[in-house]
């Protein structure tokens, strides 16, 4: 998986006063699935375009497939756009719409007509091709989309946001048909979306962009597991956030302080003595005790408490100014008003130097 299939060298873009795009420097690799995430206005969008060819970069460097690729027309990259409304052409039928692309490579009409079967046989919509887009639901016309985006056989796809429109159940089942269309077709997959959850499971890597930055790029695991920002702490997943000093260092182990309380700390760069830092503690990885159990880290009150099936959710207070939110599956018959105590691995709680984003 080491041959770069997509790169972008300190691409930026500035339209007017606003910089979409800031110094993105990106290496995808082929038969890659890839996601850039961020919030709305984030870049996600004008990075594709750029990628396409639609927009031009007001500095740095693109290579697609090794070569340069920054002045190449949109037409001779060997990449395709999938949007977001999947823009078909009303008047043509599901196979016009399909075929649309190869027509204007002049291809012969044999030729044409089989690989138009094929990919409609990829995103299973065989049966349908003499339908006309108002005939289809919503999940058969972004497959239309898919297979016109497919036929003409790109290298790399890019796809922006392509199942925003759904319902949450179709939009479940298209990421399953994705992923394995990509499996089968073997080829890089640029995945646009504002949905953490849609890029955590999807993804090989990822990028979290916000105000045109990329912030961090990992494996899904690394960026869930260690957050290089704040703000990719708080926008994958949920953590809490505590921000303290640290007053007392040891190589890699540290004490950090948060308002009345302290905490031991592992990071992975020593931190440096009276240092500010925000710990990032994950919801989940909190255990709740009976305080008369020992081994409580901190102690708190129960102030809420929200029962949802599979997992349930608390509010602790640790301290008058601090509280925790802490998720346990089932429940453990502790109740509202209670002092519980609480627990999590040192490994769980990770420092976020002061000076990030
Ligand atoms: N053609 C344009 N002219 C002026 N400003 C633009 C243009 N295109 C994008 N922008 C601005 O650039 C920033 C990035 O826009 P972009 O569409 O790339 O965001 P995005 O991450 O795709 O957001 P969303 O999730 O809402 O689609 C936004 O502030 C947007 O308003
Ligand atoms: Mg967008």
């Amino acid at each position: 998986m080491d041959e770069v299939s997509v790169e972008l060298r300190g691409i930026s873009k500035r339209f007017g006063g606003i910089l979409a795009v800031d110094r993105v420097t990106l290496q995808i690799y082929r038969g890659e699935f890839f996601s850039l995430l961020g919030p709305s206005g984030c870049g996600k969008t004008t990075t594709l375009r750029i990628i396409a060819g639609f927009e031009h970069p007001d500095s740095g460097e693109l290579l697609i497939n090794g070569s340069p690729a920054t002045h190449t027309p949109p037409q001779e990259r060997d990449v395709n756009l999938v949007f977001q409304n999947y823009a078909l052409f009303p008047h043509l039928t599901v196979e016009q719409n399909v075929a649309f692309g190869l027509e204007m490579q002049k291809l012969p009409r044999a030729q044409i007509r089989e690989r138009v079967g094929r990919a409609l046989e990829l995103v299973r919509l065989s049966g349908l091709g003499s339908r006309f887009p108002h005939q289809l639901s919503g999940g058969q016309q972004q497959r239309v989309a898919l297979a016109r985006a497919i036929v003409t056989e790109p290298s790399v796809l890019l796809l922006d946001e392509p199942l925003g429109a759904l319902d949450l159940k179709l939009r479940q089942e298209m990421q399953l048909e994705l992923k394995r269309l990509q499996r089968e077709l073997k080829i890089t997959f640029l995945y646009v979306t504002h949905d953490q959850d849609e890029a955590l499971k999807m993804s090989d890597r990822l990028a979290v962009m916000h105000h045109g930055r990329v912030l961090q790029i990992g494996t899904p695991q690394e960026i869930y597991e260690r957050p290089a920002t704040r703000f990719v702490a708080d926008f994958i997943g949920e953590s809490n956030l505590l921000e303290g000093q640290v007053v007392h260092t040891a190589g890699r182990r540290a004490v950090v302080q948060i308002g009345p309380l302290t905490t031991n700390v592992l990071s992975d760069s020593p931190l440096q003595l009276h240092q500010r830092v925000t710990l990032a503690l994950r919801p989940e990885r909190i255990q709740l005790c009976f305080p008369n159990e020992g081994h409580g880290i901190w102690t708190g009150l129960v102030e809420e408490l929200l029962y949802a099936g599979k997992e349930t959710r608390y509010r602790v207070r640790v301290s008058p100014e601090i509280t925790l939110t802490v998720i346990s599956p089932g429940t453990n018959g502790i109740t509202v008003g209670e002092r519980v105590g609480l627990t999590w691995d040192l490994q769980s709680l990770r420092p976020i130097p002061e000076h990030s984003a």
